[in-house]
């Protein structure tokens, strides 16, 4: 009888299913390694006889044309059905040249942006033969102590869905046939995020509301974007393990979204549920994960396995592993791999590329630095300088440069902050001294770099976290800066304090650092996260003027670690905060508020904002309301300033945050400019879940609030009736 797994008229797809043995279905569903392990053992060290026997059909971490089409030859020529294989691999965020990590980028809040840097990704992964892109991740992370917020747009879901629209859109192009276009996986689904204390692969423990309102969005707007693979997280919800969720993975993403696509699920997840506790063997992890509607397998090797013994035990169905197999060779399918399987690295890159790829990366690099401080005009430097300073162990490290998540990146080729002030400062004396070593007890060598203090103009302090101490499994307690860098940067500010000298302190981290003490003391500080190849250069572009500092924090940096979690997404509470009361929601030690709010970011202009007005003052679910305000550059220089639109429903059915997310823009503007920025809200977007967690537009007022960042003191408002 001929299986229709997909339904309709009996297509190629349909054949080819008909045609298969069990084994070569379940390779159709198991993934694994080739050469490249990023993160974690290898299973296959050679994946070629698996691949000729039609066992396996999905590889990860095989990079570059040759090695790809030579696999790709295996599975086509010498394998029973000739089907051609899917290679995924972790493409976040850039491939052989690196742009700024995702929450630096996020940084930018220029959707335009992260939208070309995927495109720009997905054509070098295209040309190393790749297919499959484990990225956008857009799980929402405010938990700074958890490594991974680097990889996604930080605090905020109506943020998170506007990178993850974006980032589907750049690596999928509207044509996922392209030689040029990759398949993009949305990860890790879902809340991941709020691991227990901040802790990698924890446990997590939140309400149905916060999953459905905070962390389910991001995967919605990805799924509306048409992405071609979701990949559930390693971590338990409540006790139900993601890889097994049948409630939010076969229930909400399938039926509920509709979403068709793939599921992949993480590296050797499914081998997980046996260790969380919920699978006594692979056979059960297998049908666990199956029946949850995981597709493929990644490295646990698990389906081919297991899914025999589930079959005979009566745990599975096969109808149900055809269809995880329609929709893997679907995706094979519009993919273009059936029509020409070495489409991707046909064609070498032109080398031509190369360099705008490299400008890209520079002026994104520059856009992404957050200036947290600028005082004394410490900044930009002046052009008088004569010599300059230049410490720390980020100062001279191009290897640390693009972060947690290198992958294929061109570490080479990247700019230490040195060669970049080198090359932007021809006529002023850099002089160099790291004088600390990154991390550990490295002995700290202060002398040399104290010694320079006298003798240069300024100093330039380059501090903060190894590539390493962010990203997957690199969580942490304390977020201060690691090793002896405090004893060191405190001996240096002492003596240049004490010799009238600035001291600028460029900040390297995947996350926001708890350095009150620093921000305090230094002349200006910049948070520069990790900026990728051109790192160097666009950090020199930011201190000399050339580019006009103008990235905002997506995420807000708390003063102490028992703030931790800190978002400006809270909800009121019944007690407000209130220092002269002490029955009310505050700490004994340190103030509510953050050392920085989300949003916050200084510009080398100075901006007023005035005139803030909405219309219609009232507005039908189906309407827009068009808030315009008004922005002046009072500085001296002209910068870039982005506004924020937050809204607050006072009175609902459920208490709403304080501050919710609902646009952003940018304007650049002259010394002394005026300009209006529009910012168009339709009424919808004030929508909200209702008692039932169903989606309710509730009539009353909205307060309208716009200005610089998630400060409410610093917002404009206005008020818009909801009818
Ligand atoms: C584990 C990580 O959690 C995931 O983000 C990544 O895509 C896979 N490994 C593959 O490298």
């Amino acid at each position: 009888m001929a299986v229709r797994a997909g339904g309709g008229k009996v297509s190629r797809i349909d054949t080819l299913i008909n045609a298969m043995t069990l084994p070569e279905k379940l390779g159709q569903l198991t993934m694994a390694s080739g050469s490249y392990a990023l993160t974690g053992p290898l299973h296959f060290a050679d994946p070629s006889d698996a691949i000729r026997a039609g066992t396996l059909g999905n590889l990860l971490n095989v990079v570059g044309a040759t090695e790809v089409h030579a696999l790709q030859h295996i599975a086509i020529e010498e394998s029973r059905l000739g089907v051609p294989l899917l290679i995924g691999f972790d493409v976040l965020h850039g491939h052989r040249t690196l742009f700024p990590v995702p929450l630096a980028e996020t940084s930018l809040f220029d959707p335009a942006i992260w939208e070309l840097t995927a495109r720009e990704a997905a054509a070098e992964a295209c040309a190393d033969g790749i297919s499959m892109a484990f990225a956008p991740m857009v799980d929402v992370a405010r938990d700074p102590r958890w490594g991974r917020g680097i990889e996604g747009p930080g605090e905020d879901p109506w943020l998170a869905q506007r990178f993850s629209q974006a980032k589907v859109r750049g690596f999928q192009s509207g044509n996922l046939a392209a030689g040029t276009s990759v398949a993009a996986v949305a990860k890790h689904y879902c809340a991941y995020g709020p691991v227990m204390a901040g802790r990698e692969y924890a446990s997590v423990d939140i309400s149905e509301r916060t999953v459905h309102e905070v962390h389910l969005p991001p995967f919605a707007t990805a799924v509306a974007a048409g992405v071609a693979a979701i990949m559930p997280a390693f971590h338990d919800l409540a006790g139900v393990p993601m890889t097994a969720h049948v409630a939010l993975l076969r229930q909400w993403l399938r039926d509920h979204l509709g979403f068709d696509g793939v599921v992949v699920s993480d590296y050797n997840a499914i081998g997980g549920l046996i260790l969380h506790g919920v699978a006594a063997d692979l056979s059960e992890a297998a049908a666990l994960a199956l029946n949850a509607g995981v597709d493929i397998d990644m490295m646990a090797g698990a389906y081919l396995s297991g899914l025999p013994g589930a079959l005979e035990r009566g745990l599975v169905q096969l109808a149900q592993i055809n269809t995880a197999v329609y929709r893997v060779l679907t995706l094979k399918e519009r993919l273009g791999l059936f029509d020409d399987p070495y489409r991707r690295g046909a064609t070498k890159e032109a080398a031509a590329m190369l360099g705008p790829r490299r400008a890209l990366a520079r002026s994104i690099g520059a856009r992404a630095i957050v200036m947290l401080k600028n005082e004394r005009a410490a900044l930009p430097l002046a052009q008088s300088l004569r010599r300059v300073g230049l410490m720390g162990p980020l100062a001279d490290a191009a290897e640390q440069m693009g972060g947690p998540w290198p992958a294929a990146g061109n570490t080479e080729a990247h700019v230490s902050v040195l060669a970049g002030l080198l090359s932007a400062l021809p006529q002023t004396e850099v002089r160099h001294a790291a004088g600390v070593a990154l991390g550990g007890d490295g002995a700290v060598d202060a002398q040399g770099a104290l010694d320079l203090c006298a003798q240069v103009d300024v100093i330039v302090l380059c501090l903060g976290e190894a590539a390493l101490m962010s990203g997957e499994a690199a969580c942490r307690t304390h977020l201060g800066l690691p090793g002896r860098q405090r004893e060191f940067a405190e001996a240096v500010l002492e003596r240049a304090g004490a010799l009238g000298k600035r001291v600028i302190v460029m900040l390297f981290s995947g996350r926001p650092l708890v350095v009150p003490w620093l921000v305090e003391r230094a002349d200006a500080v910049l948070a520069c996260w990790f900026l990728g190849s051109e790192a160097g250069n666009a950090v020199a572009d930011v201190l000399t003027g050339r580019v006009s500092p103008s990235g905002r924090t997506p995420v807000t940096w708390p003063r102490c670690e028992g703030q931790i979690p800190i978002f400006f997404g809270q909800r009121p509470s019944g007690r407000p905060a209130n220092p002269a009361d002490s029955f009310t929601s505050r700490y004994l030690e340190a103030p509510n508020e953050p050392l920085f709010a989300f949003g916050h970011g200084l510009t080398y202009g100075s901006f007023v904002f005035s005139n803030l007005r909405a219309t219609p003052r009232c507005a039908r679910r189906e309407e827009t309301i068009d808030v315009h305000v008004d922005v002046l550059n009072e500085g001296t220089l002209a910068a870039e300033e982005t506004v924020f639109l937050f809204a607050h429903d006072r009175v609902a059915s459920v208490a709403r945050p304080l501050l919710e997310l609902r646009g952003f823009a940018k304007i650049f503007l002259q010394p002394g400019e005026q300009g209006t920025v529009n910012l168009r809200l339709p009424a919808a977007e004030l929508c909200f879940l209702g008692g039932d967690l169903t989606v309710v537009f509730e009539p009353g007022e909205v307060e309208i609030l716009v200005g610089p960042c998630a400060e409410r003191a610093r917002l404009l408002h206005t008020s818009v009736q909801l009818l």
